[in-house]
């Protein structure tokens, strides 16, 4: 029995350069998440692919929150199908670096500047 393989195409690099797009066959199994399928091209293809996530299931932590194929979802819920995606960073936070931006609201940062809680 062959393997069958989802395929991503993932936005990489930082805020100071341009966009690269790096392909990757993930093993594919019914139901997985594309938050499955990026940890497991962190953990199997390529160690240096920027996400964040924290509970991993029913978009407890938000930190996991992507753009799909140009809509934004949190990568924990959105399932993964036969159909290649393309996965991105949101547009509308600073980008760090991958799929990794900037989410802490200008308000926690302003406490985290000052050294309050
Ligand atoms: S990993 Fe926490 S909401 Fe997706």
């Amino acid at each position: 029995m062959t393997q069958e393989t989802a395929m991503l195409r993932v936005q990489r690099g930082g805020p100071d350069n341009e966009p690269t797009f790096d392909e990757f066959a993930v093993p594919y199994r019914e139901g997985m998440s594309v938050l499955d399928a990026l940890i497991w091209v962190r953990a199997n293809t390529d160690s240096s692919l920027a996400i964040r996530y924290s509970c991993t299931n029913a978009n407890t932590c938000k930190e996991c929150m992507v753009k799909v194929d140009g809509k934004t979802v949190y990568a924990c819920t959105a399932r993964l199908g036969r159909e290649p995606v393309t996965v991105g960073p949101l547009t509308n936070k600073r980008l760090l670096r991958d799929l990794v931006t900037d989410i802490v609201p200008p308000k926690e940062k302003l406490s985290l500047l000052l050294g309050r809680e």
